[in-house]
């Protein structure tokens, strides 16, 4: 293994997650090193120069392991190996060197709550009758009806249709998500010790961190007889029981799994790092963020929120208050490979609703119609925002140059499982995972020397990061200014509101850091005062004594208090 040369750590070195800066990587849609049109990890092997002049601390890799794609990379046939299209082992270890040298750590995504139907214990259980220790690993039961020929439970899968799948000898197995994603009983010892060797397996590797995978559904209420949810079929992480009490989401006791994960974190120096993905009520995040569990729960309610400055005032507020009762930081996040990107989501109507944004992709991106250009003022601001509340920033790959949604792929290009599961009804997932554009020109705009699995459109080049880069009036080096400064000014996690509330009504969100550090935000149509202070730095051009609509600036305010 490469790194056993690592110098003892500081004790601030178990912190460095707190508030870092971490950039998603969907390692397909990358970088492709060999031209078959897939992103690999040598091509995140060599991006990773410009991850670090971009100026983030992290970079968090969605599954590259073994897979049928079924679900994009979620559907894990192997969690101990890297997939042959995308690399080998020792490809994984050149790209943890070269970001140790470069000053980068590298997180890896942990899908625990379903394996691959190609995974080997899957196979095993399949070629296992009924009742046998390789069916225990996973959920199967007997249907309902006469002869079994009825699901057990009225439960859906997430992606549409029932949970259930039946096997030829009549049983059927449980899969929340793709028939290909057959769930793990967590209530088997054997099921719980393997992924301790899989958290084990790549810490040893030298990663320094894990984002786990749907980590609210792990453990499941499968005492018989099943209960069916009722009018709990529709998941809605705000509509969950508050006391833990769902047959299937956000139970307590899937909290005694992540404290045996945090014994294997543990072991480490420094300690591993892990964020949730736990869609629950956002009081109930605290636990899978408490220093006992894994550390860190993904707060995702910039996702869904308008830019409105009073709406995101309370939000902000409570998502501090919570990560500040788990003792640790909150997370914010703008984008990731499961919505629609932010320069689309602000292109939109103020009004637009979650059906609305659907329906906008199933009308190719044209109804109604985008501006794109308020979108891309919004988003500059919303990301001057984001980086300047405590806690950590996820980044999404090309939000630093401001990627709009590809709304318009052809339905026969469509992967995502949603798509087909949905009947039509959704379209899916794809459109924010069309492969970047690196370079103006050239094959593929530079993503690699082949083509690309997803279509580019044929404009993805104004977006490259070589058209960017240098003109101080792009979004990447807007990005990268602010992070310069981020690193010099991050100090303490505190925030302090300035001004009344009611001016918040108005559209103005303003708040003070630690050393004088200020950050207003104009979230209206109109201009006002820019209050006096240095400008640092601002999102769009500013006029007079103006911040126009639309805008976010960075100030240092000269007062002696530092705030
Ligand atoms: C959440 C992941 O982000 C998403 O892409 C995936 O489809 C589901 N979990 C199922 O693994």
């Amino acid at each position: 293994m490469p790194h056993h040369d690592s110098p003892a750590p500081s004790p601030r070195d178990a912190d460095w997650w707190r508030q870092a800066v971490v950039y998603q990587v969907y390692p397909r849609s990358f970088a492709d090193s060999d031209g078959d049109g897939i992103g690999d990890i040598p091509g995140v092997t060599s991006r990773l120069p410009y991850l670090a002049g971009l100026g983030v601390d992290a970079v968090w890799l969605s599954p590259f392991y073994p897979s049928q794609l079924a679900d994009g990379g979620y559907d894990v046939a192997d969690y101990r190996d890297v997939d042959p299209r995308l690399g080998t082992l020792d490809d994984f270890d050149e790209m943890v060197g070269t970001a140790r040298r470069l000053g980068l750590k590298i997180m890896v995504d942990i899908v625990p709550n379903h394996s691959s139907d190609q995974h080997v214990w899957f196979q095993e259980a399949l070629a296992a009758p009924p009742g046998s220790a390789a069916r225990e690993r996973y959920v199967f039961r007997d249907g309902r009806g006469e002869d079994g020929e009825l699901p057990p439970t009225d439960w859906p899968s997430s992606f549409g249709g029932p949970a259930w799948t039946r096997v030829p000898d009549g049983q059927w197995y449980l899969h929340l998500y793709a028939p290909q994603q057959p769930d793990f009983n967590w209530d088997n010892p054997e099921v719980r010790e393997d992924f301790h060797d899989t958290l084990r397996f790549w810490s040893d590797r030298g990663v320094a961190g894990f984002r786990v995978d749907v980590a609210h559904g792990l453990a499941k209420d499968l005492r018989a007889p099943l209960r069916d949810l009722g009018e709990q079929r529709s998941y809605q992480p705000d509509a969950l029981p508050a006391d833990g009490s769902h047959p299937l989401w956000d139970r307590d006791e899937v909290h005694e799994i992540y404290r045996g994960w945090r014994r294997v974190f543990d072991a480490y120096d420094p300690p591993r790092f892990a964020v949730a993905e736990a869609w629950v009520r956002p009081s109930r995040r605290t636990a899978y963020a408490s220093a006992t569990g894994l550390g860190q729960a993904f707060n995702f309610d910039f996702l869904g929120a308008r830019l409105d400055a009073a709406g995101l005032h309370t939000l902000i507020d409570t998502a501090l208050a919570d990560a500040r009762r788990a003792g640790a930081t909150s997370t914010w996040v703008l984008s990731n490979h499961d919505v629609v990107r932010h320069v689309s989501r602000y292109a939109l109507p103020e009004d637009c609703t979650r059906q609305d944004i659907e329906a906008w992709l199933l009308a190719d991106g044209r109804e109604p119609a985008p501006d794109l250009s308020t979108g891309v003022r919004k988003a500059r601001a919303a990301a001057l925002l984001m980086l300047a509340l405590p806690g950590s920033a996820y980044l999404y790959q090309g939000e630093e140059l401001g990627l709009p949604e590809v709304a318009d792929l052809d339905r026969a290009d469509l992967r995502d499982p949603m798509w087909v599961r949905s009947g039509g009804r959704v379209k899916g997932r794809d459109g924010c995972r069309v492969p970047l554009p690196w370079t103006r020109e050239g094959t593929s705009f530079g993503f690699g020397p082949g083509g690309s699995w997803l279509p580019q459109p044929a404009d993805w080049g104004r977006y490259a990061a070589d058209a960017q880069s240098g003109d101080k009036e792009s979004f990447l080096e807007l990005y990268r200014e602010a992070l310069r400064l981020r690193r010099a000014l991050v100090a303490d996690e505190e925030l302090e509101w300035i001004g009344p509330r009611e001016r918040t009504r108005r559209g103005l969100l303003h708040f003070a850091r630690a050393g004088g550090w200020h950050t207003v935000g104009n979230l209206s149509a109109d201009p006002v005062p820019l209050p006096r202070g240095e400008v640092l730095l601002a999102s769009g051009p500013l006029t007079g004594d103006e911040l126009p609509p639309w805008t976010t600036a960075w100030l240092r305010a000269g007062s002696a208090s530092g705030r």
